[in-house]
């Protein structure tokens, strides 16, 4: 009876495909789910078998029959309203995918709006520059040495008499001038982010990257607010019990400059495994060399000014919790990777 079962089932799936019209489906549905039809025959013949045989054959023929209910209505409805039209709204709907902002997209926003909130306004300035805004004005003229520490892309470009040729802006720093030149008069508080390009590559360094640029000018601007702005943003990024620390260095254009480092979350500038000596790295800063404002237009009798400039990726790296090993993987497109943040 079981083999009876399955012919009845291909048989009737056969037709199926081949019947051209409802009318033609309607009666095949007579044919085998009538009163009179195969299945019902079928089923009346149940009577006759062994308990345990009667269920499984039972069992079978009911399958049977709740697929050709199914594919009956599906072929009428098929030719009735044409295939693409089917739709059976019991079907669960597919979620959209939803995604959300790369890591350092959202760290931008972040650093913007923790400056924003001390007045200073968000910029951009171009990513490919010329090398006058990129070097020149900054007290770096053409073949300094000072340069080498920004492993810089050039453009092919045309050179122009007085900015030089172009090249992938190896800092955010490039943004000075061009800012003392848009506002001419102080006050400036300029937060600067955007891509920077070095020829460098491992795992603590990609080819382009962010940084952040702060330019502070006013009259009587001194290191003690360098120092309150720097750790005003540590206690706002990284957590209130962090603190800064500024070392001496040397920028072309700065003067004192200084490296700032962060003091260390774990160990709170005690010294641990992570940190060493209790200390980390954030980044460049010092108060604005006289010859830069000038460059700027800026009266250096009149007025003073700081700035200090970080990489996005490597503030984002630093940040408690996150635990990333390696700088490529943001940039590696790799969903995985990108979907936890
Ligand atoms: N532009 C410097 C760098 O890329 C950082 C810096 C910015 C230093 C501003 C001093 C002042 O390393």
């Amino acid at each position: 009876m079981r083999e009876e079962i399955q012919n009845i089932r291909n048989e009737a799936l056969a037709q199926l495909i081949e019947a051209k019209t409802a009318d033609e489906v309607e009666r095949l549905r007579i044919i085998y789910l009538g009163r009179n039809g195969k299945v019902n025959k079928l089923t009346k013949k149940l009577k006759s078998l062994k308990t345990q045989e009667k269920k499984e054959v039972g069992s079978l023929l009911n399958d049977t029959k709740d697929t050709l209910i199914f594919q009956i209505g599906k072929r009428k409805n098929q030719l009735k309203y044409g295939v693409r039209q089917w739709f059976d709204p019991t079907i669960p709907g597919k979620k959209p995918v939803i995604g959300h902002l790369h890591l350092i997209t959202q760290a931008i926003e972040e650093i913007s709006s923790i400056f924003e909130k001390i007045g200073f306004t968000r910029v951009r300035y171009p990513e490919v520059e010329w090398d006058y805004y990129a070097f020149e004005s900054l007290n770096m003229p053409k073949d300094h040495p000072a340069r080498d520490v920004w492993e810089t892309f050039f453009v092919d470009s045309k050179k122009d008499k007085k900015y030089g040729q172009m090249v992938l802006t190896p800092h955010t720093s490039s943004g000075q001038i061009r800012e003392m030149e848009r506002i001419k008069n102080p006050p400036i508080r300029m937060i600067n982010i955007a891509k920077c390009f070095r020829r460098e590559l491992d795992a603590s360094h990609t080819p382009m990257f962010h940084q952040f640029e702060g330019l502070v000018i006013d009259k009587d601007i001194s290191i003690a607010h360098l120092k309150g702005t720097l750790d005003y943003f540590a206690k706002n990024y990284f957590g209130p019990e962090r603190k800064t620390r500024l070392r001496p260095f040397h920028f072309q254009f700065t003067e004192p400059s200084f490296e700032v480092d962060i003091s260390c979350g774990i160990c709170k500038a005690k010294g641990c495994k992570v940190c060493k000596e209790g200390w980390l790295e954030l980044g460049g800063a010092g108060m604005v060399y006289p010859s830069v404002l000038k460059n700027g237009g800026i009266d250096p009798q009149k007025y003073t000014g700081f700035a200090f400039g970080w990489g996005v990726e490597r503030v984002v790296m630093m940040k408690p919790g996150l635990n990333i090993p390696d700088l490529r993987l943001l940039y590696s497109s790799d969903l995985r990777f990108l979907r936890q943040f």
